[in-house]
């Protein structure tokens, strides 16, 4: 059965968070590190969240991830580095291969679906240059809980009209696979960097290394 439009998770599968690493350089020589566990705790919180039912936005749970992280590994980060790091995350660029791929899947709606706060998500369409190659941007903020609870990926389908079973959900995060899987849509998995499939029972219906690999 024919695919009727596409979703796609932002942060990792659309928009290259490599300009946040870069950021941190001013402060530590292994700013790979402080990213590896500033991502880990930003989602561990989200997670943590929506088991306590005290939703804060997404900007709210990164800020508080990256307080978290350079205190973790003391680093010696002032409020401007810390305000610095968090505006890379307005400024990001897409993946190389990202408008290419977009463009050749037009003539069927494309959306974002993310965590993002909407003016995360605003700011980073804009900045990538994607506006004009997405109908939808979809924040999770309409809900208030995070991925992957099932009301989070309902809003595909809500808001596309269309049921999840003819949209094609596209992830680079092995775990956003499996939620998306779970509540029923069918999933490509974009394994940019060779991860092992999460042990969650539930499988990708494709993968690509490349968004361009979609169409
Ligand atoms: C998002 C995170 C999971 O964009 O990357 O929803």
């Amino acid at each position: 059965m024919a695919i009727r439009g596409y979703v796609f998770d932002a942060y990792g599968t659309l928009f290259d968070v490599h300009s946040v690493v870069e950021a941190g350089r001013a402060f530590t020589a292994d700013p790979l590190a402080l990213s590896v566990l500033w991502r880990q705790k930003q989602l561990e919180y989200t997670w943590l969240r929506s088991l306590m039912g005290r939703y804060e936005d997404f900007w709210a749970v990164t800020e508080a991830a990256l307080r978290y992280s350079v205190k973790r590994l003391g680093l010696p980060a002032s409020d401007a580095d810390l305000a610095r790091l968090m505006d890379a995350y307005n400024r990001l660029a897409c993946f190389p291969e990202v408008p290419e791929a977009l463009v050749r899947l037009a003539g069927r709606p494309r959306a974002i679906l993310s965590n993002g706060a909407p003016q995360m998500l605003a700011a980073a369409v804009t900045s990538s240059g994607l506006g004009d190659a997405l109908e939808h941007v979809i924040s999770v903020d309409r809900v208030k809980v995070y991925k992957p609870a099932p009301a989070v990926y309902a809003l595909g389908p809500t808001t596309l009209g269309l049921p999840a079973g003819d949209l094609l959900f596209v992830s680079s995060n092995a775990w956003d696979v499996a939620g998306a899987k779970a509540f029923g849509y069918r999933v490509a998995w974009c394994n940019r960097l060779g991860a092992p499939e999460e042990e969650l029972g539930l499988r990708a219906d494709a993968v690509v290394t490349r968004l361009t690999e979609l169409p």
